[in-house]
């Protein structure tokens, strides 16, 4: 069994979209094991997606981050690191198959509507950033 961090976005978030995603994750059997919702800091967005501090679009991906509220989920399953990383679609929606989160409801490369880790040490990581083990409902 796997874990992975979720993030909806604050577009999807802003668009009335947390349903949406939550169903798509339901009805691939993937377990929703803890949920909240947050407003981020700049500084928390900025320590959340460190490992890109030197990228260009650090500054802007940040700003957009820390600009309305996020729903964190921590999601449960086999496999579901790579499963939930096949639902998204790829990063910037013009390259995303059809049928997936990021296709159907993404804006642009950065409002892509969802985060997921990927890979297990970043799940690791990603999840104790926003989740003590008492939250977590497995
Ligand atoms: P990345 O880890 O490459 O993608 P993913 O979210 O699919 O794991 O990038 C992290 C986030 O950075 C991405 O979701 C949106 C933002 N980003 C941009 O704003 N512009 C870009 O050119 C890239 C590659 C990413």
């Amino acid at each position: 069994m796997e874990r992975t961090l979720s993030i909806i976005k604050p577009d999807g978030v802003e668009r009335g979209l947390i349903g949406e995603v939550v169903q798509r994750f339901e009805k691939a059997g993937i377990r929703i094991v803890a949920m909240k919702m947050r407003h981020l800091t700049k500084k928390e967005a900025e320590a959340f997606y460190a490992v890109h501090k030197e990228r260009p679009f650090f500054d802007s991906l940040t700003t957009y981050m820390s600009s309305g509220p996020i729903v964190v989920m921590v999601l449960e399953g086999e496999n579901v690191i790579q499963r939930n990383r096949e639902l998204m679609g790829a990063t910037n929606p013009a390259d995303a198959a059809p049928g997936t989160i990021r296709k159907d409801f993404a804006l642009d490369v950065e409002k892509n509507t969802v985060h997921g880790s990927d890979a297990p040490e970043t799940a690791q990581k990603e999840i104790a950033f926003f989740f003590s083990e008492l939250e977590i409902c497995s």
